[in-house]
Order: C-alpha cells, then structure tokens, then sequence
C-alpha cells in the first residue's frame, strides 16, 4: 500500500516502520500531528493479517488521537504505535525493551502508553528504552476510574442540554457493558438517582449488578428495545448502526466505548432521529486526561476536575452542532480541527 496515497494519511507528519532482528520486534509508530504537543498515543500489539492493515490501524488511531487530545485540552498531539503480533504467544520483554529503543529515537516527539495487547509492565520494559513512556507500573494507576468519571459528566451536560434538567434523578439508563469503565458508572448513575437497565455476557456482573445496584437485566439484543431515556454504550464499537438506531427510544447516547459509530451516516442518522449523540472520543476522553496527569506530582483532586471538563466541552460541541446545524459527531470534529490547526498557524507567526 503506498502511504502517501493511503486513504488515511491525512497529513500525517512522520510513520515509521521499526525492526529488531534480535527480539522480532516488527513495529509502526505513527506521528499524526505535533501542534499541540508530543504526539501522546497507546501501543497496540495485535496480530494483523498483513502490514496493510497495521498501516491502517495506526494511522487511522494516530489520527483519532489528535482530535481527542485536542479537545480534551491537553498539551499533546495525536500519535499511536502498532507492534505486528500475537500479545498473548508472542510478546517478550526483549521485544518490549526494544520498542522503548524504538521510541526513543523520536526524542519525544511520541510518548508511548498501553492499549490493547499491552499493559503497565510492558511500559515498564519500555522504560528500560525511553523516558518517553506513560503508564508504567506503579506510577500511573488504572485509568477506568476517571473514564467512568467523564462519561458520567457528560451524561449530566447531556441530560442539562437535552433535557434541560440539572439532576438525574429518576431517569432510565440503559449500560451496555458492566466492565471497568461501565460497572463504575452505572455505580455513579444509580448514587445519583437513575434507575438501570443493564446487559452483559458476563453473568456475574449481571448478578451483581442486580443485587448491588437494583438493575434490571435485559439480554444482549433487548437493550436496543430499552425503554429508557439514555442509552450508554460500555463494552463494544459500533452498536449504532442501521439495525440498531431505529429501534432506540432513548433521546441520548453517551457512554465509554470507542468507535460507537459503525459509519458517519450513523451519526447523521442520530441526528434526524433527534437523538442527542455525545461523540465517544470526548466523552471517554478521562482516561487519557488521567494520563496527563500521572506523574509524582500527581493530585486526584486536580485530575478529576480536569475530567469533569468533559461536560463543558460536550456543550461547547453541542452549542456548534446547533449553531451550524452539524451533527454532533462533526461538530466534534470541526472544533478539535480549530483547536489543533490554530495552534499550527500561532506557531507559524
Ligand atoms: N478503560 C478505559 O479507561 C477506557 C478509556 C476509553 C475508552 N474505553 C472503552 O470503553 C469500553 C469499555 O472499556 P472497559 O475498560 O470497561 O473494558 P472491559 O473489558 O473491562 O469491559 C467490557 C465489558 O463489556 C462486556 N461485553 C463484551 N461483549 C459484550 C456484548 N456483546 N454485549 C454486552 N456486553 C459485552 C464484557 O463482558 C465486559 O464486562 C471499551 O470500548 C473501551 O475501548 C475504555
């Protein structure tokens, strides 16, 4: 596949293909845009079906990376790294140790962190490479927390601009997914009032859930049906889609999971259904502002108000979408391309 032709290179600033003979590190970290800042992005090992497709995983992430960063305000810009491989069979510390060399030669224009396939003692091994690592065991902590924390601000500016309603309570919540980030929320929806409808494939979560949470337990496809007023996706991507959104009678979608959307029509399809989309890389952005964050000077307090920020910026994305009679999930992106490009032209004066 040529890079430069590749459908999305957008403007990427630097790809890098790296190799170790020694550890069979077979790596691509790719820059997307520095403007804010060192490119800040997770490492995913993952065992592509060839190099076309990590090519196009890690710029299509990278990419995704500028914007979330971008309007999560923070002083980094978009970048990720994809190590071609079987995490579970394949992984070794060497390989680990390497991809830290690998990084380093960037001089902090990447700084790495986990993601799927990787975890705090891979970043621990990276370390051993470059400074240039977020995420090392011991000093970051898991970042679910705070993205519950952030979904869980946005669905109250959500509710604020929908509904016009300050509070939560008695309104239904359907949580799909009760993992990390999702068990967590629904914790924080049922504290302030909200009653669940939940689904998972994992029975003790939903055991759980009900006995701990008062939850009621839908099956896997009957929380599309839900009669609730928000709907939270927590578990997979794509769950918004042709077959789905038809049948949602929620008037709000936000929850954690990544690439809710299954195309950008699915967007502009929520859109002239009326319902209220909180675009997933600003609402689950809180792991990532955790990240930010970490560090010995780290204050919990500081982070989490930071987090909450989540709800402001959503409004600020809703308040454009009306304005210019975007979709939600546009607007987003039109106000992180502000964030990011004007920083660009700042720089050039
Ligand atoms: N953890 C974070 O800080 C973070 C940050 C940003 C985005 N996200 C995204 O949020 C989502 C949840 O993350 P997490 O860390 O809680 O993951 P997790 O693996 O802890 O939880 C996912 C949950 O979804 C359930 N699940 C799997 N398939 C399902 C299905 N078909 N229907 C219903 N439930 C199903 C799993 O059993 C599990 O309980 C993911 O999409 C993740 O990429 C997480």
């Amino acid at each position: 596949m040529s890079l430069f032709g590749s459908a999305h290179f957008d403007n990427h600033e630097q790809v890098v293909f790296c190799h170790d003979e020694a550890s069979g590190l077979k790596a691509i970290i790719a820059v997307h845009n520095t403007n804010r800042g060192p490119a800040l992005g997770g490492c995913r090992m993952w065992a592509y079906a060839s190099e076309d497709d990590a090519l196009t995983d890690v710029l299509r992430l990278s990419k995704g990376m500028t914007y979330k960063n971008a309007l999560a305000n923070l002083p980094y810009g978009g970048g990720k790294s994809v190590i071609i491989g079987d995490a579970k069979t394949q992984k070794t510390p060497a390989m680990m140790r390497a991809m830290g060399r690998m990084v380093d030669r960037l001089n902090g224009t990447y700084t790495i962190a986990e993601d799927v396939g990787t975890n705090p003692d891979d970043m621990t091994e990276i370390r051993r490479g470059t400074p240039h690592v977020k995420g090392v065991k011991g000093e970051g902590g898991d970042p679910s927390p705070a993205t519950a924390y952030g979904v869980f601000s946005g669905i109250k500016a959500s509710v604020k601009y929908k509904l016009g309603r300050e509070d939560l309570n008695g309104l239904r919540v359907a949580v799909q997914g009760l993992g990390h980030v999702g068990y967590d929320l629904a914790n924080q929806l049922r504290l302030a009032g909200a009653e669940l409808v939940v689904t998972d494939i994992d029975k003790a979560a939903l055991t759980r859930a009900e006995k701990e949470l008062g939850a009621k337990v839908v099956s896997l496809d009957e929380i599309y049906d839900a009669d609730v007023d928000i709907y939270a996706p927590c578990a997979l991507g794509a769950t918004l889609n042709e077959s789905t959104i038809p049948r949602l009678k929620a008037s709000i979608v936000a929850g954690s999971a990544n690439n809710q959307l299954a195309t950008d029509t699915d967007g502009d399809q929520l859109a002239r259904r009326g319902i209220l989309y909180a675009p997933d890389y600003v609402i689950n952005a809180g792991g990532v502002i955790h990240i930010y964050h970490e560090g010995p000077d780290y204050d919990h307090d500081r982070a989490f108000a930071h987090v909450a920020g989540i709800g402001d910026v959503l409004l600020e994305v809703y308040a454009l979408a009306e304005s210019e009679a975007l979709a939600t999930h546009l607007a987003a992106d039109r106000l992180a391309e502000r964030r990011f490009r004007l920083d660009a032209a700042q720089q050039a004066a």
